[in-house]
Order: structure tokens, then sequence, then C-alpha cells
């Protein structure tokens, strides 16, 4: 059997576990959410569930993956025993893994779509309005849909098929410090729109005005899904952790990064609605609508766009090879199958499962499964479902099986109030407060 696979050192796994926590979920769903739950207040939860119950998680589960050194069922049974319940939470992750990728590929696809936009330079020659119904126009067409959701998929396969080291570490290496840099430069410039002072009292005045029970749970979903946490990614990228690197640090690095990348994206894309006079509760069309808006009226905003929906493609395809590395870590190591097959077989199964959400806005749009289109089931079921409840059984898991030695590894020594902390958490804190939410939102979608 050969040796597993490390990252190459410290640097390599922050930019590659950066790399799946800043997706999608920063640039395109935080701005969207927010903009749909009124801003300030959610904003608000969404930082607390971070620092309170997503940082302390995210140590548990690279914990989990480093010290198990085995992908997400597996990892279980090491540090438990052969048939231990606990390897339920790996099933659980897998099928999230399959979910989630399914309808990210198809988002990933209206990405790559506009991004063909902005080379052919099909915005320039747009009028505002044009622009605007651009993705409207695109969700009423399934086969534009079906191809851009092919191509996505196909790159994130080509990705995963050359493995930790030649795949997923070298292009996260490449693509996290490009996307930073340009979100920095669309900060900048955005300080000098009209809109940019109402943006930041937007997001940051904590007006309570607007929040509803059900923007909570969105919230609390919302901080799982962006730091890619409750489904196991983060345990398996863990596992390719050498055994005596210190974790919390890197835990909290990531955090950081990532709340910093969604507020930054948060910033830029309302101070362009409030510029232009748009709508901040516009929904998921929200980044596809305001930013082309703001690029053809830059002088180079071609290449502007360009850069930047390579940037949000990138920021995808480097969490989509992490949501695929969930699957594909496992049967290679358990089944022994070669790692080529397996990420093409279960490539193809993602693309056949991701068309229910392609055709979600079109050929399937009247077809609803409790008032959800395929779409918002799949969104909506992993992310204030699945990934809260892995994460509560994960926080368990670390608190109570593993106990206070785990924690002294994952901090790098003895630090008795850290681990105090990190124990409080993971033993109470994170369960309690994700189980009253979960009861919450049964008794909401069930009642
Ligand atoms: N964290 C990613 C994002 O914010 O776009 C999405 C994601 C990746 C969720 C990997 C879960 C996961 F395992």
């Amino acid at each position: 059997m050969t040796a597993r696979a490390h990252w190459t050192n410290r640097l390599a796994f922050i930019l590659a576990a950066s790399g799946s926590a800043v997706g999608l979920g920063n640039i395109w769903k935080f701005p969207y959410i927010t903009g749909t739950n009124g801003g300030g207040a959610f904003v608000l939860i969404y930082l607390v569930c971070i620092a309170l119950v997503g940082i302390p998680i995210f140590i548990a589960e690279l914990y989990i993956g480093q010290s198990s050194q085995k992908s997400v069922v597996e990892s279980f049974e090491v540090l438990d025993r052969k048939n231990s319940p606990w390897k339920s939470i790996g099933w659980l992750g897998l099928a999230a893994a399959f979910l989630i990728l399914s309808f990210y590929s198809v988002v990933g696809g209206w990405v790559l779509d506009f991004e063909y936009r902005s080379l052919i330079g099909e915005f320039t020659r747009e009028t505002d309005d044009q622009i605007s119904s651009t993705l409207g126009n695109l969700f009423g067409n399934p086969g534009r849909q079906l191809l851009w959701h092919f191509i996505f998929m196909a790159m994130t396969v080509s990705i995963v098929l050359r493995g930790v080291k030649e795949g997923l570490e070298k292009w996260n290496k490449i693509l996290m410090p490009g996307l930073i840099l340009m979100l920095v430069g669309l900060l900048v410039y955005s300080v000098q729109l009209d809109g940019f002072m109402q943006s930041l009292k937007y997001l940051f005045s904590f007006n309570t005005d607007a929040l509803t029970p059900a923007g909570v749970l969105e919230a609390v979903g919302h901080s799982f899904f962006t730091l890619s946490l409750g489904m196991g990614a983060i345990i398996t990228y863990g596992s390719y952790l050498q055994k005596r690197e210190a974790i919390a640090r890197t835990a909290i690095v990531v955090g950081l990064v990532d709340t910093a990348v969604a507020l930054a994206a948060g910033v830029v894309i309302f101070a362009v609605v409030f510029t232009f006079g748009m709508e901040p509760g516009a929904g998921p069309s929200l980044m596809f609508k305001t930013l082309p808006m703001l690029f053809v009226k830059l002088p180079v905003g071609q290449i502007v766009a360009i850069i930047f929906f390579l940037l949000v493609s990138f920021a995808a395809l480097t969490s989509s090879v992490s949501l695929l590395e969930v699957v594909v870590a496992y049967w290679e190591e358990k089944k022994k199958i070669s790692r080529k097959v397996v990420t093409i077989v279960t490539g193809v199964i993602i693309y056949a499962l991701g068309m229910l959400s392609a055709l979600s806005t079109n050929v399937l749009s009247d077809f609803k499964i409790m008032g959800l289109t395929f779409f918002d089931l799949f969104d909506k079921a992993t992310s204030q479902y699945f990934l809260p409840i892995g994460g509560l059984f994960i926080a368990m898991f670390f608190g109570w099986k593993l106990g206070p030695e785990a924690a002294k590894h994952a901090l790098g020594g003895n630090r008795p109030g850290f681990s105090a902390g990190l124990m409080w958490s993971a033993r109470l804190v994170a369960p309690i407060a994700v189980g009253i939410i979960i009861i919450y939102k049964i008794y909401m979608d069930f009642q």
C-alpha cells in the first residue's frame, strides 16, 4: 500500500483549507442571504456562530482527521472502535457531499457562463436592464445550464483526479492568493462609490427589525456551510496533515480568512446595490445583477469583469474539489479502488443529480417537494439539517468521547484556559445551541 499523501507544509494546508471554506458561500450566498434577511442583525448572528460554534467544530474536525489519518467514515472507527455508531456521522457527511456538490456545480456553471459573457464583451454592449435579466435568461435555458454544469463538474473531476499534492495543493496555491488580491482591489475601489457608507451601515448596524426566526436559522446553517463544516470535508483535509502539526491556530486563521472574504464581498456588493438604487433582497441573482452593472461603468470594466468571474470560478473550484474529495477519499481508502475510477464515477453520478437543480429554474420549476424546487430543497436540506446535525455530533464526539486530551493535543500543548473553553464549547455550547436550533427548525418545517 502506498503511504498516505500529506500537505507539503503548513501554508499549503492553510491555503487548501481556506480554499475549501472560501467559495460561492462567501461571494454569492452570504451577500444574498444577508440581503433577504435585512442586513445587520443577521450578520451579527452569523459572526457569533462562527466564533462560538464554527471555530471549535473546525478544530474538532481537523483533530479527528489528523489523529486518525483516515477519511470521513473510518476516522470514527479508528478513534472509537469497529462498527462504532459514531460512524453514521460519516455516512451523513457523504450524503451531504453528494447533495451539496450537485447544486454547487450548477451555480459554478452560472459563474462560468458569466465569465464567458465577460470574455466576449457581452455586458459592455448591453443596457442596465439587459444586464440584470441575464441570469433570468440563463435560468430559462436548460441546455446552456446543463452544459456549464458539465464543464464545471469536469474541471472539478480533473483536479481531484490528480490527487492531494499535484491536484488540490497545487491549484489552491495559485487560486487562493489571486482571489484575495482581486477582492482587496474591488474593496478599495468600492470606497469611493456613493453607496459605500450605506453599505457599511447596512451590514454593521445590527438593527433587529428585519430579523425573523427563519433568518436566525439561516445564519446558523450558513456558518456551517461557509466553513465547510458538518460533513467531513475538514476531517478529510485534516487527514492529510502530519500528526505533529498543531491545528488550533490554523483553524482560527481559516475562520478569519473566510469571514473577511464574506464581509468584503458583502461590502462591495451592497456598495453597488445602494449606488445604483437596486434591491438588496433580490435573492440568488444578487451578485449576478450587481457586479456586471458596476463593471460596465469602469474604464477597464471588461477586464475587471473577466478577472472577477475568473476568480469566483476559482473560489468555487477550490471548494468543489474538497466536496468531491470527501467521497473519493472514502471509496479509495475503503474499497481500494483506483482514485481515477472513483473520481470519474462519482463525478458522473453527482452531475446527474445536479441536473435536477439545473432544471429547477425551467422544466422542473413547478415540481415541488414541501413547497421547494430540487435546487432549494438540496440547498436548504443540507445547510439547515445535514450540516448542523453532523456538526452537533462531531462536537459531541470530540467533547465527550475524545475529551480534554484531544483538546490538549489540538491546542499544541498545555493551555488550560483555551482547553477548558474548547471543551466547554464542544461539550455544551455547540450541542445545546445547535440542538435547539434543529428542533425549532423541525417544528417550523413540519408543524
Ligand atoms: N464552504 C464552501 C463555500 O462557502 O462556498 C462550501 C462547502 C465546501 C460546503 C465544502 C461544505 C463543504 F464540505
